[in-house]
Protein backbone atom coordinates (compact mmCIF):
# COMPACT_ATOMS: atom_id res chain seq x y z
CA UNK A 1 0.00 0.00 0.00
CA UNK A 2 1.25 3.60 -0.70
CA UNK A 3 1.81 6.21 1.75
CA UNK A 4 -0.12 9.03 -0.02
CA UNK A 5 -3.33 11.18 1.18
CA UNK A 6 -6.17 11.16 -0.65
CA UNK A 7 -8.58 13.83 -0.82
CA UNK A 8 -11.86 13.97 -3.19
CA UNK A 9 -11.46 17.11 -4.66
CA UNK A 10 -8.98 20.11 -2.62
CA UNK A 11 -10.06 23.71 -1.73
CA UNK A 12 -6.73 25.46 -2.44
CA UNK A 13 -3.71 23.81 -3.12
CA UNK A 14 -0.10 23.79 -3.24
CA UNK A 15 1.36 20.31 -3.72
CA UNK A 16 2.96 21.17 -6.93
CA UNK A 17 4.83 24.62 -5.37
CA UNK A 18 7.74 25.98 -5.99
CA UNK A 19 6.89 28.00 -9.00
CA UNK A 20 9.79 30.94 -10.58
CA UNK A 21 7.89 34.12 -9.89
CA UNK A 22 6.85 36.31 -12.39
CA UNK A 23 6.22 40.24 -12.16
CA UNK A 24 3.72 41.32 -14.88
CA UNK A 25 4.51 44.96 -16.10
CA UNK A 26 1.98 46.78 -17.79
CA UNK A 27 1.87 50.45 -19.04
CA UNK A 28 -1.19 52.59 -20.30
CA UNK A 29 -0.63 55.54 -20.91
CA UNK A 30 1.58 57.34 -18.00
CA UNK A 31 -0.37 54.71 -15.48
CA UNK A 32 2.49 51.65 -14.88
CA UNK A 33 1.80 48.23 -12.61
CA UNK A 34 3.26 45.38 -11.53
CA UNK A 35 1.65 42.60 -9.66
CA UNK A 36 3.60 38.90 -8.86
CA UNK A 37 1.72 35.68 -10.53
CA UNK A 38 3.09 32.11 -9.59
CA UNK A 39 0.50 31.11 -12.36
CA UNK A 40 2.29 31.62 -15.80
CA UNK A 41 3.66 29.40 -18.18
CA UNK A 42 6.11 28.47 -21.77
CA UNK A 43 3.32 27.49 -23.80
CA UNK A 44 5.24 27.31 -27.37
CA UNK A 45 8.63 27.59 -28.98
CA UNK A 46 7.66 28.64 -32.53
CA UNK A 47 6.19 30.58 -31.96
CA UNK A 48 7.50 31.48 -28.80
CA UNK A 49 4.34 31.86 -26.66
CA UNK A 50 3.94 32.71 -22.89
CA UNK A 51 0.97 31.97 -20.91
CA UNK A 52 -0.34 33.95 -17.56
CA UNK A 53 -2.96 34.26 -15.39
CA UNK A 54 -4.92 36.46 -14.18
CA UNK A 55 -7.57 37.27 -11.60
CA UNK A 56 -10.52 39.41 -12.62
CA UNK A 57 -10.07 41.23 -9.28
CA UNK A 58 -7.05 42.56 -10.02
CA UNK A 59 -6.45 45.78 -11.01
CA UNK A 60 -3.86 44.46 -13.70
CA UNK A 61 -6.77 42.97 -15.28
CA UNK A 62 -8.46 46.41 -15.82
CA UNK A 63 -5.37 47.80 -17.23
CA UNK A 64 -4.73 44.73 -19.35
CA UNK A 65 -7.70 45.26 -21.08
CA UNK A 66 -6.65 48.55 -22.04
CA UNK A 67 -3.53 47.71 -23.94
CA UNK A 68 -2.29 44.62 -25.76
CA UNK A 69 1.24 43.93 -24.20
CA UNK A 70 2.41 42.90 -20.99
CA UNK A 71 6.05 42.14 -19.64
CA UNK A 72 7.07 38.96 -17.70
CA UNK A 73 9.72 39.84 -15.29
CA UNK A 74 11.90 36.95 -13.55
CA UNK A 75 13.63 38.67 -9.87
CA UNK A 76 16.85 36.62 -8.34
CA UNK A 77 16.44 35.73 -4.91
CA UNK A 78 17.46 38.68 -3.07
CA UNK A 79 14.63 40.72 -4.63
CA UNK A 80 11.84 38.56 -2.77
CA UNK A 81 10.72 41.79 -1.41
CA UNK A 82 9.70 43.29 -4.68
CA UNK A 83 7.62 40.10 -4.99
CA UNK A 84 5.93 40.56 -1.74
CA UNK A 85 5.11 44.20 -2.40
CA UNK A 86 3.69 44.36 -5.37
CA UNK A 87 1.96 41.06 -4.95
CA UNK A 88 0.16 41.42 -1.78
CA UNK A 89 -0.63 45.50 -2.37
CA UNK A 90 -3.15 46.70 -4.64
CA UNK A 91 -2.15 49.32 -8.09
CA UNK A 92 -6.03 50.45 -7.23
CA UNK A 93 -5.34 52.02 -4.00
CA UNK A 94 -1.40 52.76 -4.30
CA UNK A 95 0.77 54.06 -6.95
CA UNK A 96 3.16 50.74 -6.61
CA UNK A 97 6.33 52.36 -8.71
CA UNK A 98 6.38 55.41 -6.47
CA UNK A 99 5.69 53.90 -3.03
CA UNK A 100 8.13 51.24 -3.47
CA UNK A 101 10.86 53.23 -5.87
CA UNK A 102 10.80 50.24 -8.35
CA UNK A 103 12.31 51.71 -11.34
CA UNK A 104 11.80 50.78 -14.92
CA UNK A 105 12.52 51.73 -18.26
CA UNK A 106 10.47 51.14 -21.44
CA UNK A 107 10.39 48.02 -23.95
CA UNK A 108 12.86 47.73 -27.10
CA UNK A 109 9.81 46.90 -29.37
CA UNK A 110 6.18 46.77 -26.98
CA UNK A 111 5.16 49.85 -24.60
CA UNK A 112 5.32 47.20 -21.64
CA UNK A 113 7.65 48.58 -18.58
CA UNK A 114 10.94 46.14 -17.90
CA UNK A 115 12.14 46.11 -14.12
CA UNK A 116 15.13 47.48 -13.61
CA UNK A 117 16.05 44.91 -11.09
CA UNK A 118 14.48 42.30 -13.87
CA UNK A 119 17.44 39.44 -14.04
CA UNK A 120 15.46 38.16 -17.39
CA UNK A 121 12.06 40.08 -19.34
CA UNK A 122 10.24 39.00 -21.90
CA UNK A 123 8.06 41.28 -23.46
CA UNK A 124 4.74 39.91 -24.44
CA UNK A 125 1.79 41.13 -27.11
CA UNK A 126 -1.22 39.57 -26.72
CA UNK A 127 -2.51 36.88 -28.81
CA UNK A 128 -4.87 35.06 -27.14
CA UNK A 129 -7.37 35.24 -24.27
CA UNK A 130 -9.54 32.70 -22.47
CA UNK A 131 -11.04 32.73 -18.65
CA UNK A 132 -10.33 29.55 -16.61
CA UNK A 133 -12.72 28.88 -13.83
CA UNK A 134 -11.85 31.97 -11.49
CA UNK A 135 -8.58 33.37 -13.42
CA UNK A 136 -7.90 34.78 -16.62
CA UNK A 137 -5.35 33.33 -18.76
CA UNK A 138 -3.65 35.85 -21.52
CA UNK A 139 -1.59 34.30 -24.17
CA UNK A 140 1.25 36.99 -25.28
CA UNK A 141 3.86 36.15 -28.54
CA UNK A 142 7.58 36.95 -26.79
CA UNK A 143 8.71 39.62 -29.18
CA UNK A 144 11.97 39.91 -27.63
CA UNK A 145 13.97 38.91 -23.98
CA UNK A 146 16.05 40.89 -22.31
CA UNK A 147 18.65 39.16 -19.34
CA UNK A 148 21.46 39.31 -17.35
CA UNK A 149 24.08 37.54 -18.24
CA UNK A 150 25.82 37.51 -15.29
CA UNK A 151 22.61 35.75 -13.64
CA UNK A 152 22.87 32.73 -16.26
CA UNK A 153 24.90 30.34 -16.88
CA UNK A 154 24.96 28.69 -20.44
CA UNK A 155 20.96 29.75 -19.85
CA UNK A 156 20.70 28.69 -16.70
CA UNK A 157 19.74 30.81 -14.20
CA UNK A 158 21.45 30.37 -10.47
CA UNK A 159 19.46 32.35 -8.59
CA UNK A 160 15.74 32.74 -9.87
CA UNK A 161 13.36 34.04 -7.07
CA UNK A 162 10.50 30.62 -6.65
CA UNK A 163 7.23 31.04 -4.40
CA UNK A 164 6.87 27.97 -2.36
CA UNK A 165 3.09 29.66 -1.33
CA UNK A 166 1.96 31.13 1.81
CA UNK A 167 4.39 33.93 1.35
CA UNK A 168 7.77 32.01 1.30
CA UNK A 169 9.91 32.25 -1.07
CA UNK A 170 13.20 30.02 -1.87
CA UNK A 171 15.56 29.30 -4.68
CA UNK A 172 16.58 26.34 -6.37
CA UNK A 173 19.77 25.33 -4.24
CA UNK A 174 23.14 25.02 -6.19
CA UNK A 175 22.52 21.27 -6.68
CA UNK A 176 21.95 20.13 -10.79
CA UNK A 177 22.69 16.90 -12.06
CA UNK A 178 22.58 16.00 -15.67
CA UNK A 179 20.06 13.35 -16.78
CA UNK A 180 19.58 13.49 -20.56
CA UNK A 181 19.01 11.33 -23.37
CA UNK A 182 22.73 10.03 -23.16
CA UNK A 183 22.51 9.20 -19.56
CA UNK A 184 18.92 7.23 -20.49
CA UNK A 185 20.19 5.58 -22.87
CA UNK A 186 23.30 4.45 -20.71
CA UNK A 187 21.20 3.13 -18.13
CA UNK A 188 18.64 1.09 -20.38
CA UNK A 189 21.79 -0.70 -22.32
CA UNK A 190 22.54 -1.86 -18.74
CA UNK A 191 18.56 -2.84 -17.91
CA UNK A 192 17.22 -6.26 -18.86
CA UNK A 193 13.15 -6.27 -19.94
C1 LIG B 1 4.10 35.33 -5.01
C2 LIG B 1 2.71 35.70 -5.45
C3 LIG B 1 2.14 35.05 -6.54
C4 LIG B 1 0.88 35.42 -7.01
N1 LIG B 1 0.36 34.78 -8.09
C5 LIG B 1 -0.78 35.24 -8.66
C6 LIG B 1 -1.27 34.69 -9.88
O1 LIG B 1 -0.67 33.79 -10.47
N2 LIG B 1 -2.41 35.21 -10.41
C7 LIG B 1 -3.11 36.22 -9.79
O2 LIG B 1 -4.16 36.66 -10.31
N3 LIG B 1 -2.69 36.75 -8.61
C8 LIG B 1 -1.54 36.31 -8.05
N4 LIG B 1 -1.06 36.88 -6.90
C9 LIG B 1 -1.82 37.96 -6.26
C10 LIG B 1 -1.58 39.34 -6.92
O3 LIG B 1 -0.22 39.56 -7.20
C11 LIG B 1 -2.12 40.40 -5.97
O4 LIG B 1 -3.52 40.24 -5.80
C12 LIG B 1 -1.79 41.82 -6.38
O5 LIG B 1 -2.13 42.65 -5.28
C13 LIG B 1 -2.54 42.28 -7.62
O6 LIG B 1 -2.13 43.60 -7.89
P1 LIG B 1 -3.01 44.61 -8.76
O7 LIG B 1 -4.38 44.70 -8.11
O8 LIG B 1 -2.26 45.91 -8.69
O9 LIG B 1 -3.08 44.05 -10.14
C14 LIG B 1 0.17 36.48 -6.36
C15 LIG B 1 0.73 37.11 -5.25
C16 LIG B 1 1.99 36.72 -4.80
C17 LIG B 1 2.58 37.41 -3.61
Amino acid sequence: MNQLTFELRSGKYYYHYPFPVAIIGVKVDEKVNFMSVAWHTQLSFDPPLYGILISPKRYTNELIKQTDAFSVNFLKFEDYKIAGFVGRTSGKDLDKVKTFELKYFDGKVLPVPVLENAIACYECKIVDQKTYGDHILYVGEIVGIHYDKTYYDNGLSKSLLLYHGNDRYTYALNKSIKFGKEEVYNELSNKKV
